[in-house]
């Protein structure tokens, strides 16, 4: 198991993201990124709609890691789709971020048929506004977020830069695996929102098991089995031991018996936050 995967234009992504969803702007931001940073994560996962990406741009600086060693992503929030508003809202969370560049700039959510008629036609034109600004170089890889199979066939058909990445809710208990099979065929990286289960799965028995057999949390084997199944785990704390112990998993591994029986788990801790049916 390496600290990075390889994106398919060549750019590595570490494999562990530290996720900002919910943490409070100000203080807070400033404080859990500078923790981040120092127990080892290069990776940051912000989004505009967290409405903390200047308290998360000051904990980088804070922090006095060199730009070019860090990862960082961002996401268009979906009251900003289409060609000008994304390039507008793109220049808006580079400068909340206090940034000159993104890593990874991704579509938070599709348009949907619930919501929109023309929602293929809309996706296909906020996509080609991140095919300029990567072509511009002010992005190194673009991607998706909470792209399913059908959603992204219909990107598919229009795009001239395939996407690098896709981000979807991947936990113990929601797995996504015919989503997940999709991008692996199509070279997309998967990267995991809430691998925790925003912490509601770590009482499960089957977990409890097998930390105590490899003396590990259950966090740490959520996160591991994320990550020995190809995905890119982005947990989320604000509290220091837990950002520390959620980046203590390159030291052992998990069996493929484990991985099978998590694998294999009913649905549990699920958001139900299905983009065919979310109403923001
Ligand atoms: P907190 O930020 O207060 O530490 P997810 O990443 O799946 O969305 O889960 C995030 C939630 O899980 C947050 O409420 C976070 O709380 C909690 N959490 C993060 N790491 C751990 C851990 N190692 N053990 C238990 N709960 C955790």
């Amino acid at each position: 198991m390496t600290n990075n995967f390889t994106l398919h234009n060549g750019i590595s992504i570490p494999s562990i993201g530290f996720g900002t969803w919910k943490t409070p702007d100000g203080e807070t931001a400033i404080q859990s990124i500078k923790e981040a940073v120092d127990t080892g994560y290069r990776h940051i996962d912000a989004a505009a709609i967290y409405d903390n990406e200047v308290g998360v741009g000051d904990g980088i600086k804070a922090s006095g890691i060199d730009r070019k060693d860090l990862f960082v992503t961002s996401k268009l929030w979906n009251s900003e789709r289409g060609y000008d508003s994304t390039i507008k809202a793109f220049e808006k969370t580079l400068k909340d971020l206090q940034l000159d560049y993104l890593d990874l700039y991704l579509i938070h959510w599709p348009a949907a048929a619930h919501q929109f008629k023309n929602w293929k036609a809309l996706n296909t034109e906020t996509w080609k506004a991140m095919e300029k600004l990567y072509k511009d170089k002010k992005i190194k890889a673009i991607g998706l977020s909470n792209f399913m199979p059908h959603h992204l066939e219909a990107l598919l058909e229009d795009a001239t830069i395939k996407p690098m990445v896709n981000q979807i809710e991947y936990h113990p208990g929601f797995m996504q695996a015919e989503c997940v099979n999709f991008c692996k065929t199509n070279d997309i990286q998967v990267a995991g929102w809430s691998p925790l289960g925003r912490g509601e799965v770590l009482d499960h028995p089957l977990l409890k098991e097998i930390a105590e057999a490899h003396n590990k949390s259950e966090a740490q084997i959520c996160i591991r089995w994320a990550l020995q199944n190809g995905v890119v785990p982005l947990p989320k704390s604000v509290t220091p031991h837990r950002i520390k112990a959620n980046f203590e998993v390159f030291d052992f591994e998990i069996s493929d018996s484990e991985i099978k029986a998590i694998n294999a788990l009913d649905t549990i801790g699920a958001s139900g936050l299905d983009p065919d049916s979310v109403e923001f």
